[in-house]
Formats: structure tokens, C-alpha cells, sequence
């Protein structure tokens, strides 16, 4: 990743345009212990998740180098400013982040 992407992802996880995500349980899940009935609408926080200490060392510290040694795969489990899945943002690959490195050239 080189350091604008680095800078992009920083601005993102710290200051989320979305504070999350909303999506509407289909039928009942159990997950940790807890039961969520059918039709019930959750909330993932993931401005939230993206200030996890334990993911995100001194989280409130505005860092674009810490991208640089993160793991790919705690990156997709911990940081989603577009979402996910089939409801995913549809400008953040394609004009997103082509747009943001115009904008720091500006
Ligand atoms: C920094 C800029 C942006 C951020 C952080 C952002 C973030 C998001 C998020 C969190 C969602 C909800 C995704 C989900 O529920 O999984 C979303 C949905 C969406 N975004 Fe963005 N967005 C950005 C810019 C844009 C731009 C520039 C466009 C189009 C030109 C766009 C088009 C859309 C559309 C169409 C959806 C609805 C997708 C669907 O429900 O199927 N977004 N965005």
C-alpha cells in the first residue's frame, strides 16, 4: 500500500462519514450467547469497531503509517467505512478511492 491509500484509510477510520450499518435479521441468529429474533433491524457500530484498541494501537492518534504493518485480513474483519456484502458502497472502489488521491493534489 503506498502512502496515500495509507493517508485515505486513516481520514476514514477516524472520522466515518457512516456511523454504521444497518441491516434487518431474516430469520433468528444466535450469536454469542444472544438471540436475535426474525425482522428485528441491527446496527453494526463500525465507527466504533474502527477505534478497537486492541485492533488499532492509541486509536485516537491520527497515524497513516500504521497501515503499513497491518494484517490484510484484520484490515477486512475491522475496518468497513463502505460497508459490506451485496449492500457494499458502490463508489468505494470505483470512484472513491480513484477520486480522494485528485483531491490531495489540489
Ligand atoms: C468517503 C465517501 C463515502 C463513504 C465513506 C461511503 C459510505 C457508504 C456506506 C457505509 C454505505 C452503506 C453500505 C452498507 O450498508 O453495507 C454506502 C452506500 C452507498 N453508497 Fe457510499 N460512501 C461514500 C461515497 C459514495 C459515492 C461517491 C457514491 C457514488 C457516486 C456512493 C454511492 C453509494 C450507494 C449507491 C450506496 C447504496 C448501496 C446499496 O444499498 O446497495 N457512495 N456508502
Amino acid at each position: 500500500m503506498t502512502f496515500t491509500p495509507q493517508v485515505v484509510n486513516e481520514i476514514l477510520r477516524l472520522s466515518n462519514v457512516a456511523p454504521g450499518l444497518l441491516r434487518r435479521s431474516l430469520k433468528e441468529i444466535h450469536a454469542n450467547g444472544y438471540t436475535i429474533p426474525a425482522g428485528w433491524t441491527i446496527m453494526l457500530a463500525t465507527s466504533a469497531q474502527q477505534l478497537n484498541p486492541n485492533t488499532f494501537k492509541d486509536p485516537l492518534v491520527f497515524n497513516p503509517w500504521r497501515w503499513k504493518e497491518l494484517d490484510a485480513n484484520i484490515i477486512s474483519k475491522n475496518y468497513m467505512p463502505f460497508g459490506g456484502g451485496m449492500r457494499q458502497c458502490a463508489g468505494a472502489e470505483s470512484i472513491v478511492r480513484r477520486l480522494w488521491p485528485h483531491f490531495f493534489m489540489w
